[in-house]
């Protein structure tokens, strides 16, 4: 029975040596040190031996028992640690692999020029408002004195919408143009003032390469007392040498817009050719890139301003025509088919 022990110890302990997971260590237990175990039926029958060799054999069952719990409890020990090396190593993150790449979002062309155009004035002191592209009649139209009967309204194709029941505004649309924020800065500001407006316009109008029925105008408008043409042809200038480039020539000629008194277009000398004649300025050595004039003393005395005391000038211009002009785009929609093959060249 002794040697039966001794067997035993050794078969258990070479089985146990070769377990590896948890769930194979738990049957070896059960095999080895269960109730039906061959070791548990020799303790079991300790009774039935003679007293003399009770106390060998119960010495010895007794320690391949402890032998065997505490040889499993380390094997048990011992696989847990092993299947958690295994998992830290498939955990593993490799920092020296590379990062991927991510991209940084740009402006849109339109933003970046826009930003560029409002900036510019910035500098010569002017704030930068917006207003509502739903406007009513009155300030699209009548007080920058153009009246309903008036022929230059066909100049704006205009999108009408239905006022809300009772309001008093009368009609209300889409505005043409941002002029109207000229009168809305007047009513709300006394002068001397001097505002750039970017904001959006709608015309209802067919689309080419360089019509859009929705598009971007920046407006401007200074007041004072004793501002003069000269005053608008210097700003504008400036202006233009801060966009195109200090090496610009403006040129100012008469031009009518119903809200400024005298009116006029304003051009640059082409920055292409220099002013020899080229296709981007059409042989003419120049390039009209807004409308401008002194403000007209009807649309002063509209807003409640003495235009005996008070005297402004105002211009307004197409941020896609300028950006057009800058980098060389030849069609307005591109603008606006989000081509991201387009809108990546200009990560300004
Ligand atoms: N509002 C005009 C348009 O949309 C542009 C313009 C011309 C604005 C002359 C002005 C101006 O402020 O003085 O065609």
């Amino acid at each position: 029975m002794i040697e039966q022990l001794e067997e035993l110890r050794a078969r258990a302990l070479e089985e146990l040596g070769r377990i590896e997971d948890l769930a194979r260590i738990e049957e070896w237990r059960v095999s080895y040190l269960g109730k039906k175990s061959e070791l548990n039926q020799i303790l079991r029958g300790l009774g039935t031996l003679a007293p003399s060799d009770r106390r060998a054999v119960g010495q010895i069952a007794n320690d391949v028992k402890s032998v065997l719990e505490g040889e499993s409890t380390a094997r048990r020990v011992q696989i847990e640690k092993m299947l958690r090396q295994a998992e830290i190593a498939r955990e593993r993150v490799d920092v020296t692999l590379p990062g991927r790449p991510t991209r940084l979002g740009q402006w849109h062309p339109l933003t970046a020029v826009t930003r560029e155009i409002v900036s510019a004035f910035r500098a010569m002191g002017y704030d930068i408002v917006e207003g509502p592209e739903v406007e009513w009649e009155t300030y699209n139209f009548e007080l920058l004195n153009i009246p309903a009967e008036h022929p230059a309204r066909d100049v704006w194709d205009t999108f009408y919408v239905q006022a809300p029941d009772g309001l008093p505004g009368g009609k209300m649309l889409l505005r043409t143009h941002t002029s109207p924020m000229q009168v809305r800065v007047m009513q709300n500001r006394k002068p001397p003032l001097r505002v750039v407006v970017p904001g959006r316009a709608y015309r209802y109008e067919a689309t080419d390469a360089t019509h859009e029925s929705e598009f971007y105008q920046i407006e401007g408008l200074a007041v004072d007392e004793h501002l003069t043409f000269a005053d608008l042809k210097g700003t504008l200038t400036a202006f233009a040498h801060a966009i195109f480039g200090p090496e610009r020539r403006t040129r100012f000629r008469v031009d009518f817009f119903p809200f400024v008194e005298p009116g006029a277009e304003m051009a640059i000398d082409c920055h292409v050719c220099r002013g020899a004649g080229c296709r981007l300025c059409k042989n003419s050595g120049w390039i009209e890139i807004m409308g401008a004039g002194m403000v007209h003393p009807r649309v002063l005395e509209g807003v409640g301003y003495d235009s005996s005391q008070y005297s402004g000038f105002a211009f307004g211009m197409g941020p896609e025509r300028v950006a057009m002009l800058k980098y060389g785009i030849d069609d307005i929609r591109l603008f606006k088919t989000n081509d991201l093959r387009f809108l990546r060249q200009f990560a300004l």
